[in-house]
């Protein structure tokens, strides 16, 4: 089958299309024809090795894993013989590591599910890694109760286009911040104000919220302390890249620690792909409540300039690949 792979931490250059064998499928997995997958930050840090804190886990000197790629949706192809769910032929969707590649296996108990019929493939494959950070972001960790008001900083991207829509299905009153290109983009998607960053500064705007989800990252905790409610969270979700060592954690480290002793909560967490919440998403896709917002579409040799684009960190919804 044809991967994209790698064996050297590096700029998207050292990325190649290679024929590599098929996964082999254990009896508890099925093997996945890929049609279609889509680039996420976490591929980014992957592929560049950094921040190099996180070398760790990735490999210290060279990547131990020499695929990427998380995010898939295709066509069921094999099954183990434990495997009770599934039956090739069937159209899927879920994460699972290498899926950047032609084929991808993944065990029936993790993040896999039907894909709802009204999605098209790459409209699925744009959805596991961003919609389960968002759907975890907003409930387990900002605990979002319907009427609430809450802010969405990077309400355009990966994550912020899911998190409006999730924020909306669960009944909050939301805003969403982004730059002027996507303010009509953003509102399309239910956001009930929208605040353009370029022109407005959101922490001076005299406004309070229950929630604040922080995907961007971009401010420090005295400004987003202006702007949330005395019993408020915010939720860290991103930050800047530049720190080669710590990444956006350095940021995280920042806000957490200022926000000690505040009657305000400040938290971070790592989003977990797990079959349970992309069920939820299943269901919330299969409704119309949620949609995906495609930014481009490349195909599997391009995945290089996908990639370059993704780490400008201004795409507008999610850059998919077909395969
Ligand atoms: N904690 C976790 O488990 C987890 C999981 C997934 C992602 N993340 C992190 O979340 C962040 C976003 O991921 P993503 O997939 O959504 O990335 P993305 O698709 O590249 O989106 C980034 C978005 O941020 C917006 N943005 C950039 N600067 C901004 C600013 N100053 N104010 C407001 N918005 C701004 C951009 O919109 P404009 O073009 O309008 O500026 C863009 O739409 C990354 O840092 C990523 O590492 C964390």
């Amino acid at each position: 089958m044809k991967a994209v792979v790698r064996d050297v931490y590096g700029a998207p250059d050292v990325l190649t299309l290679q024929e590599i064998d098929r996964p082999e499928v254990t009896d508890d997995e099925l093997l996945v024809r890929v049609r279609a997958t889509s680039v996420n930050p976490a591929d980014w840090h992957g592929l560049t090795g950094t921040p190099y804190v996180a070398r760790l886990v990735m490999g210290l000197l060279k990547p131990k894993p020499e695929r990427l790629g998380i995010d898939f949706a295709g066509t069921v192809e094999a099954v183990g013989s434990n495997v009770k769910q599934f039956q090739p032929g069937d159209e899927v969707f879920g994460a699972s590591s290498g899926a950047f590649a032609e084929y991808v296996s993944v065990r029936e108990d993790r993040a896999v599910v039907s894909k709802p019929a009204n999605l098209t493939f790459e409209a699925a494959a744009a959805v596991p890694v961003a919609g389960l950070t968002a759907l975890q972001g907003l409930r387990d960790h900002g605990h979002i109760q319907p009427g609430q008001k809450v802010l969405i900083n990077g309400a355009s991207g990966g994550v912020g286009t899911f998190a409006v829509q999730i924020a909306k299905a669960l009944g909050a009153e939301v805003t969403g911040v982004c730059s002027t290109r996507n303010a009509d983009a953003v509102r399309s998607l239910g956001a009930d104000h929208v605040i353009d960053y370029t022109r407005e500064d959101f922490t001076r705007s005299g406004r309070r919220y229950d929630l604040l989800l922080d995907i961007a990252g971009s401010r420090s905790w005295p400004e987003c302390k202006r702007v949330l409610n005395p019993t408020a969270t915010l939720v860290i979700v991103g930050g800047p890249k530049k720190n080669r060592l710590l990444g956006p954690l350095s940021h995280v480290v920042k806000v957490s620690v200022a926000a000690m002793g505040s009657s305000q909560k400040a938290v971070f967490f790592i989003a977990k792909t797990n079959k349970p919440d992309i069920v939820i998403l299943q269901e919330l896709l299969a409704s119309g409540k949620v949609r995906s917002v495609i930014d481009k579409r490349h195909g599997l040799g391009e995945i290089a300039g996908a990639l370059r684009e993704l780490g400008q960190g201004h795409a507008p919804g999610k850059i998919v690949i077909t395969v």
